[in-house]
């Protein structure tokens, strides 16, 4: 590996510069406003590929987002690995939080700080420079394709409709699927992500009278919007924690006590976990761990409410109506449409007079969660690669955060899908001063490089 450690080592500086212009693309995709900074970062992607040696890389245009694929095929009876990313960011609000402004890259005490640094953009430029690093080295043992979505923070819609039909999937067809959008424990402590859980979205409305109404002249006499979608929020979960929604649990599989403390040995540090958030204490269902419960429970999470008046001061309304946008994570072998289903018999039962109540499903894709096969040979590879770079085996670990396609991959692909992230829980993804460690990426191109090599070996066997 010396020459293609040297390699990578020599060229660092440059890497960082190319990754900050990824970075200076304000690529969000929620945003439609920013569509043409997505048609830039898809562009980018595919310039990049081609330059470091793709010998054919292009943009494809979907219904939303473009994906950007490409490939650099050394030999067909090679094993062939498909790398799967993201280009598209966040939003980046609230923005006067931020040190440096979120699209002005700047490196700060070894960190990179920007959007996108972490999740995702600064993950996938590590795979396109051990592209780059193999291919002028003379070291790439086997085939690479690259398969980057603009969708994964809106809930992956387009890339879904792309690998159902038959003729993508022999497009991207793979031994094995690397992903680098997760985290390892810290740099003395690798770790690969052997589970992530599934995730559904919804809105729920309350309406009641047709326009705003004096709380002085109607207060008392009339239903309020806002009041009962509270009333319904603090009906969903009871006072442990546990989510009151009939029937919610019926498919969640039970762990042995065995595994339970088989996910409980992995380190973890509660009192840095509470310092690193800013909280006094911790709060979940009860009867788990904190890793259980992000781990192996399902949860229900309230991620916005709006109603009414909120600007300064006070204006004495009684608001005509009031919603709430509330995401479930699901775990194995909980269903989207039936979880719908029992989440709106529920509201019926519970909806005040008085008001009208509708709980309308946002996401289209049934975004099930991923079990890695823990005996496949991506794990072994990943685990070589870690031992190659690391000098330790990586621990395993459940994340509680959603990569909503591969699950997908798994089952319509039939391939084997490996996390192989290098960000930290602390990497601040999805808030302001969102930052990728400098060492982290060095390590991460050098440990993906690893695992191309390990893999190549694998397949032999
Ligand atoms: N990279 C994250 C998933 C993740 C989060 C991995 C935390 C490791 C630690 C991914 O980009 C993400 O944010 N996914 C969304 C998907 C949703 C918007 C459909 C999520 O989990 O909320
Ligand atoms: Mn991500
Ligand atoms: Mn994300």
């Amino acid at each position: 590996m010396n020459k293609l450690t040297a390699y990578i080592d020599d060229n660092q500086d440059r890497f960082v510069e190319e990754l900050f212009d990824f970075l200076r693309i304000p690529s969000i995709s929620t945003i439609p406003s920013h569509k043409s900074d997505i048609e830039k970062a898809a562009l980018f992607v595919k310039d990049k590929l081609l330059a470091a040696g793709a010998e054919s890389a292009y943009v494809i245009p979907t219904e939303g987002n473009p994906l950007v694929f490409g490939e650099k095929i050394i030999d067909p009876n090679l094993p062939t690995i498909l790398v799967y990313g993201h280009y598209d960011v966040q939003p980046v609000d609230p923005l006067h939080l931020w040190d440096t402004p979120p699209f002005q890259p700047t490196l700060r005490k070894g960190k990179i700080y920007a959007r996108g640094a972490s999740d995702d953009k600064g993950q996938v430029y590590m795979h396109i420079k051990v592209l780059e690093a193999m291919m002028a080295t003379g070291t790439l043992p086997c085939n690479i394709k690259f398969l980057i979505e603009g969708e994964e923070e809106v809930g992956s819609t387009n890339i879904s409709h792309f690998i159902a039909k038959e003729e993508n999937q022999k497009r991207v067809s793979a031994d094995v699927v690397l992903v680098s959008d997760t985290t390892v424990l810290d740099m003395d402590t690798p770790s690969i992500v052997t589970g992530l859980r599934g995730i559904i979205t919804y809105q729920l409305d309350v309406k009641g009278p047709s326009q705003d109404l004096h709380s002085g002249s109607y207060g008392g006499a009339v239903a309020n919007p806002a009041e009962m979608l509270c009333r319904i929020i603090a009906q969903l979960k009871d006072k442990e924690g546990h989510i009151s929604v009939p029937a919610f649990y019926d498919d969640v599989v039970s762990h042995s006590k065995k595994e339970r403390e088989a996910i409980n040995q992995r380190p973890f540090n509660l009192t840095k976990y509470k310092k690193n958030l800013g909280i006094k204490d911790i709060f979940g269902e009860k009867g788990y761990t904190t890793l259980e419960r992000t781990g192996i429970r399902p949860t229900l999470e309230v991620n916005g409410i709006s109603g009414g008046y909120s600007g300064e001061g006070i204006k004495t309304v009684l608001p005509s109506k009031a919603f709430a946008k509330i995401s479930v994570r699901t775990v194995a072998h909980q269903d989207s449409r039936r979880i719908t289903q029992l989440l709106q018999n529920y509201i019926k039962t519970i909806t005040p007079k008085g008001v009208e109540v509708t709980l309308t499903r946002l996401d289209q894709e049934d975004h099930k969660p991923f079990l890695a096969n823990i005996k496949g040979k991506g794990i072994e590879a990943a685990c070589q690669a870690f031992q190659t770079v690391w000098g330790k085996c990586p621990h395993w670990m459940l994340e509680g955060g959603s990569i909503p396609i591969l699950a997908t991959f798994q089952h319509k692909l039939d391939t084997e899908v490996v996390n192989l992230g290098f960000g930290l829980d602390t990497d601040r993804i999805h808030s302001p001063n969102e930052h990728f460690g400098l060492a982290n990426f060095m390590m991460g191109i050098k440990t993906i490089a690893a695992f191309h090599t390990c893999f190549a070996e694998q397949m032999k066997k």
